[in-house]
């Protein structure tokens, strides 16, 4: 604590003009989570048409109400698609530079607070992105797009949409549910993949989420829509896509060491990006940080699974134009 207290103080004293300035940090104690363990796996149910569990829905009036602001940065994606690893270089990108300890004294679900969720042993995204102090509040949802609380869009906040390719997203999402005991027991690999394809998952379909936001994207200027594949082809090159979006002149050097710091090796080991500090997942079953690669749907999809799957695909995103890799 007392290194960010330093970090607030320097920054305030040092008077430049550059944007780094603006930032102030907010000063917050890691959480007990001990009793997350306690969490059951809750049952899915439809919330205005989308399949839902009640961590997020409980707090459904201060998220449609959340006042977002001018510069808010929304990081959305559909659940396992990069967000954590997004959430990560953009606060690096912020905050790395001026206060380093931010990221070895906060995990980064208080650094960027998931905006719907409400698990009662933690303060409720809302009242964690209420209670920021930096400038810009990163925010973190994974609310499809009609759900997005309006003052997002009445101020015209940025957001940055990540998306990553269905087959690697299932697996991810399949893994995930295994040991995250706040999530709806998956089932065998079979069972889940059958759910998926029904969109039966917490936020709904994979496939209107992707394709909702996809839409939005064609009318809403102040929205990035990235690839998870294309962050693993070329980090350093959607690192700088980043920063032409978000009008930020960091160093070539800078940029580089951010996108040595965000390797999926480096994220694993750190405890900080790993979520090893939330006791409600169970690293035994499976690790947060699993496999980061594309194409390992490859070693779960049966033959016979693949073409049932194609054949949805081909027939759920029939009416939008946007196209993922599932192989680089
Ligand atoms: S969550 O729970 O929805 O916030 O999960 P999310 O962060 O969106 O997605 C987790 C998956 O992203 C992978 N990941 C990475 N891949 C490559 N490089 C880096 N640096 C990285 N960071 C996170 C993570 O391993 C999960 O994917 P799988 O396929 O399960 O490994």
């Amino acid at each position: 604590m007392k290194h960010l207290r330093r970090a607030e103080e320097r920054s305030k004293q040092k008077g430049s003009r550059d944007l780094q300035e603006q930032h102030f940090f907010n000063i917050m104690e890691i959480p007990d989570l001990s009793s997350m363990k306690l969490l059951s796996r809750p049952e899915l149910f439809d919330f205005e048409g989308v399949s839902m569990v009640h961590y997020f829905t409980d707090n459904w009036e201060k998220v449609k109400n959340f006042q977002a602001r001018p510069d808010d940065i929304l990081i959305a994606t559909y659940p396992k698609a990069g967000t954590t690893w997004v959430s990560y270089i953009l606060d690096l990108l912020y905050f790395g530079k001026d206060a380093p300890e931010r990221q070895t004294s906060q995990p980064i679900y208080m650094r960027v607070p998931f905006l719907e969720s409400c698990f009662q042993v933690i303060q409720s995204g809302t009242e964690l992105a209420d209670n920021l102090s930096t400038s810009p509040r990163l925010i973190k949802t994974h609310l499809p797009v009609q759900l997005v609380p309006k003052s997002f869009w009445e101020q015209n906040s940025r957001i940055v949409y990540v998306a990553r390719n269905a087959k690697d997203n299932a697996v991810s999402y399949f893994h995930f549910d295994r040991m995250n005991m706040g999530e709806p027991e998956p089932g065998d690999w079979n069972t889940f993949l059958q759910k998926f394809m029904e969109g039966k998952n917490v936020f709904g379909p994979w496939f209107d989420h992707v394709s909702g936001w996809w839409e939005k994207k064609q009318t809403y200027s102040n929205l990035l829509y990235l690839f998870y594949e294309d962050l693993v082809e070329d980090t350093g090159r959607e690192v700088e896509h980043l920063c032409s979006f978000l009008g930020l002149s960091t160093s070539v050097e800078e940029r580089e060491k951010i996108t040595k710091g965000v390797q999926f090796d480096a994220m694993k080991q750190n405890k900080m990006t790993n979520y090893s500090t939330l006791p409600v997942m169970d690293f035994k079953i499976s690790p947060f940080m699993r496999k980061g690669k594309v194409g390992d749907w490859k070693g779960h999809f049966t033959v016979a699974q693949n073409e049932q799957f194609d054949e949805v695909y081909k027939q759920k995103m029939k009416n939008t134009t946007v196209k993922f890799r599932t192989e680089i």
